[in-house]
């Protein structure tokens, strides 16, 4: 009999093989992850906070910065704009031979807002410019914040939109802006995870029962027994960061990497981060991060949004020490985000490495499920 294999709505969708979304993981623009992950057949997402760095104020988060910028430029200078196109190319053009398929992920959060439609006008130009870049580069992704002044911008344009959302009225929400798809985002995810706590065991069929778009699921994915898992809650695929930020190729520093392989479950703390609460790496640095965060921002485990005009300068201050520390790859002082699923990783493989087996292990539990599972009636 002829092998089945595992194909969802979102394959159909997006052109992709598998489906899997490689996250979004700013400030690193995530370039070679995203050449790695369309290469490998799944959805490869550049990230774009990072370009505000080459926007303005480099100054304020020390000299590591100059250690970021190195990942997000060919050094041949030009307006933000100019670098982030050229990195948009940079992606085209290592993935022509593969006609790997790639978008951009962006947050637009207040603080964020004008930047943001910023680098959202900036991929809708390069696409309109270029017959491959509109063929290829096929999704934008936003996340953390309000979608519906965005939906004239993107709309129109014709390129697939989805939005991270962190409840039922978050996704509802978007529903009503006019995105193609939510990723509902549980709060075992790395990075910013939201001011009310759901996990993705609730959170997923919730959205799912909530919305009439398709859902896809975040956080805590590494693997096919969880993509069979996010399939089973009604997702039509999964989005992996902390696993696929530990592979050979992701742009983050070994040091990073190495936190998340040796990580145990336990081994994350939530804190402050830039515009909310953020899952680091338990290391010192965190740890002490999230004492002050209790003490200067309890708001954060309180399920009390502020903004960074009402954040005490202290907790912004350690915070920036921290990402400097991180891009200088200085260890203990350096505050890393990842996800819980950090307990699961614990090897550095190429990315079409850990595609093929999360897929393999995916159709082999389907393919079992019933023999294991269903018994005939007596
Ligand atoms: C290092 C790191 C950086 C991240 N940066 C961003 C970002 O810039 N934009 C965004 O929408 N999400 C960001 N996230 C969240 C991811 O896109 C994704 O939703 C999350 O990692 C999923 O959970 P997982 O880590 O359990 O796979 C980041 C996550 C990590 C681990």
């Amino acid at each position: 009999m002829e092998k089945r294999i595992l194909q969802t709505e979102l394959c159909d969708m997006m052109g992709i093989k598998y489906p899997i979304i490689q996250a979004g993981m700013g400030p690193y623009s995530t370039n070679r992850l995203a050449v790695a992950a369309a290469n490998a057949g799944v959805l490869g997402i550049i990230s774009t906070s990072g370009f505000g760095y080459l926007r303005g104020a480099p100054a304020r988060r020390g000299e590591g910065i100059s250690e970021l910028v190195k990942t997000l430029t060919d050094g041949k200078g030009g307006t933000w704009q100019e670098q982030m196109k050229r990195a948009l190319h940079r992606v085209k053009e290592e993935t022509r031979e593969t006609k790997g398929i790639f978008g951009i992920n962006c947050m637009v959060s207040t603080e964020m807002a004008g930047f943001a439609r910023e680098i959202i006008q900036t991929t809708i130009e390069a696409r309109d410019e270029d017959t491959e870049m509109k063929e290829r580069l096929r999704v934008i992704i936003t996340s953390a914040g309000d979608p519906l002044p965005l939906t004239e911008l993107i709309k129109p344009s014709g390129v697939r939109w989805f939005h991270v959302v962190p409840s039922v009225r978050h996704a509802q929400r978007s529903e009503r802006a006019g995105v193609d798809a939510v990723i509902a985002s549980g709060q075992e995810g790395g990075g910013h995870v939201a001011w009310e706590p759901v996990h993705t065991m609730v959170l997923l069929p919730a959205i799912v029962r909530a919305v009439g778009i398709p859902v896809i699921g975040a956080g805590g994915f590494a693997n096919g027994a969880s993509l069979v898992a996010a399939l089973a809650l009604g997702a039509i695929g999964v989005q992996m960061g902390t696993r696929l930020l530990a592979t050979r190729e992701s742009d983050f520093n070994q040091v990073h990497k190495d936190y998340v392989v040796k990580s145990g479950e336990r081994d994350t703390i939530v804190a402050r981060g830039v515009v909310g609460p953020l899952r680091w790496v338990k290391n010192e640095a965190a740890t002490e991060f999230a004492r002050l965060t209790v003490s200067k921002a309890p708001g954060v485990y309180l399920g009390e949004p502020d903004d960074l005009s009402a954040v005490a300068r202290e907790v912004v201050d350690m915070e920036n020490r921290g990402w400097d520390a991180q891009f200088r790859g200085d260890g203990p002082r350096a505050l890393l985000p990842a996800g819980e699923v950090a307990g699961l990783v614990d090897d550095l493989p190429t990315v079409k490495e850990i595609v093929e087996r999360t897929v393999k292990e995916a159709e082999e539990i389907i393919q079992n499920m019933p023999s294991r599972f269903l018994r005939d009636q007596p």
